[in-house]
C-alpha cells in the first residue's frame, strides 16, 4: 500500500517568525496522522523551520536547487547546502520555475540527479497548460515530461522520487481538476513509469495531485485509486486549513 504524502508549497511567502508560529500551531494538529507531512519553505525559513519541526512528524523541504554541486553561480543554492542543514525534500521543476525562470526538462533532469546524489528526495512537478489540455495533448505532455525528468535514473533511485501532477490551469486559480480527470492523468503517468521501470516500481511510486487543493476537495481527490496525496500551495499558508487537508481521512 502506498502512503499518502501531503506537502505544502509556501512559494514566496512567510517570514521566519511566521514560519515558526505556523509550525508550532500545526504540530499538535497533525501529530496523530499516518500521512506524511512536508512543508516546502523559502530558503530563508529553512533553518528556523528545521529547528522548530525537530522531534515532530513534520518534514522540511526546499522549493528549488541548482544542478551543479558548487561553483560560480551567484545567487544559487546547491543540494549539498540543503542536505547539510537537514533538509529532506526539494521541489524540482514547479511550473512557476518552468514558466518564469527558464527551467527546462533538461535542467529538471539534472537537478533530480544532483538532488538524489545528495540524498535529497525530489518532488518533481509535471503538468499541462490550458491550451495543451484543450487541444487534447494532456497525456502526451505529462508522459513526455515524466520520461525526460526520469531519464537515466535507476529503479532503486525511483523509490526516493515523488511526482506531483499539477495541471497549470488549476494552480492558484481556484479551479481544481475533477477527481476523475486528475486520477486519469496520474494513471497515465504511472503507466509511463511502468513502461520504463516495470509494474512493481510503478505501483510503488508516490504521485501527488496539485492545483487548488483545499480541505473541501482533499478527501474526494485523495480517496481515488491513484492519487497519493497532494502538493498544496495557497491552502498550505493557514495551519488550520492545511491540517484539515492532512487529516482528510480522520
Ligand atoms: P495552489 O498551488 O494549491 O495554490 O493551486 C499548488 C502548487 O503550485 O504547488
Amino acid at each position: 500500500m502506498r502512503r499518502k504524502v501531503i506537502a505544502g508549497n509556501w512559494k514566496m511567502n512567510m517570514l521566519p517568525n511566521e514560519a515558526i508560529a505556523f509550525i508550532e500551531s500545526l504540530t499538535p494538529l497533525v501529530k496523530d496522522t499516518e500521512n506524511e507531512v512536508i512543508l516546502c519553505v523559502p530558503y530563508t525559513d529553512l533553518f528556523y523551520s528545521l529547528l522548530t519541526a525537530q522531534g515532530t512528524n513534520i518534514k522540511i523541504g526546499a522549493q528549488n536547487m541548482h544542478f551543479e554541486e558548487s561553483g560560480a553561480y551567484t545567487g544559487e543554492v546547491s543540494g549539498k547546502m540543503l542536505k547539510c542543514i537537514g533538509v529532506e525534500y526539494v521541489i524540482i521543476g514547479h511550473s512557476e520555475r518552468r514558466q518564469y525562470f527558464a527551467e527546462t526538462d533538461e535542467t529538471v533532469n539534472k537537478k533530480i540527479k544532483t538532488a538524489l546524489a545528495n540524498e535529497l528526495k525530489p518532488i518533481v512537478c509535471v503538468g499541462e497548460t490550458l491550451e495543451q489540455r484543450e487541444s487534447g495533448k494532456t497525456e502526451e505532455i505529462i508522459t513526455t515530461q515524466t520520461r525526460l525528468a526520469l531519464d537515466g535514473l535507476s529503479s532503486e533511485q525511483l523509490s526516493n522520487v515523488i511526482i506531483a501532477y499539477e495541471p497549470i490551469w488549476a494552480i492558484g486559480t481556484g479551479k481544481t481538476a475533477t477527481s476523475e480527470d486528475a486520477n486519469n492523468s496520474i494513471k497515465a503517468i504511472r503507466n509511463e513509469v511502468a513502461k520504463l521501470y516495470g509494474d512493481e516500481v510503478a505501483s510503488e511510486m508516490i504521485i501527488q495531485y496539485g492545483g487548488s487543493v483545499k480541505s473541501s476537495n482533499a478527501k474526494e481527490l485523495f480517496t481515488t485509486s491513484d492519487i497519493d496525496g497532494g502538493l498544496v500551495g495557497g491552502a498550505s499558508l493557514k495551519a488550520d486549513e492545511f491540517a484539515k487537508i492532512v487529516n482528510y481521512n480522520k
